[in-house]
């Protein structure tokens, strides 16, 4: 993803790392970030990102992508292995409802792996 211009941006589902995101971020020092995944999930992802370096700058939303939206209104959404954990019509609501978040002429990028 290519960060330059972005403000906010979100990783849904992004449990794994929480500096994911943000290797090529780092430069950018008004990019925020948001981790959006489970509401069980968020509890462990909240300590990786208090151990990061850009803890400050990056938060979490608890969210069921299948049936609500990240709360908060971004300039990209990255859903990164993950529509395929879930079947086709769950993954459609998700993909709806991670929209509904961006900013108007926001990108949302959909990656299997
Ligand atoms: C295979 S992991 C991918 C994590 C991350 N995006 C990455 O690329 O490393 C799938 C993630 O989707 C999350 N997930 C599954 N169903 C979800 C849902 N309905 N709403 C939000 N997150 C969900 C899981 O908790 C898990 O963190």
């Amino acid at each position: 993803m290519d960060f330059a211009g972005l403000e906010r941006l979100r990783n849904a589902a992004g449990t794994a790392p929480a500096e994911r995101p943000w290797p090529s971020a780092t430069g950018f020092r008004s990019l925020t970030a948001t981790v959006a995944d489970l509401p069980s999930v968020v509890r462990l992802t909240e300590r990786f990102i208090a151990a990061s370096v850009l803890s400050h700058r990056i938060g979490v939303s608890a969210t069921d992508l299948r049936t609500d939206s990240p709360e908060g209104i971004y300039d990209a959404a990255g859903l990164r292995a993950f529509l395929q954990t879930m079947g086709p019509e769950q993954a459609r609501m998700a993909v709806e409802n991670s929209g509904r978040s961006l900013a108007p002429g926001g990108t949302q990028q959909l990656l299997l792996s």
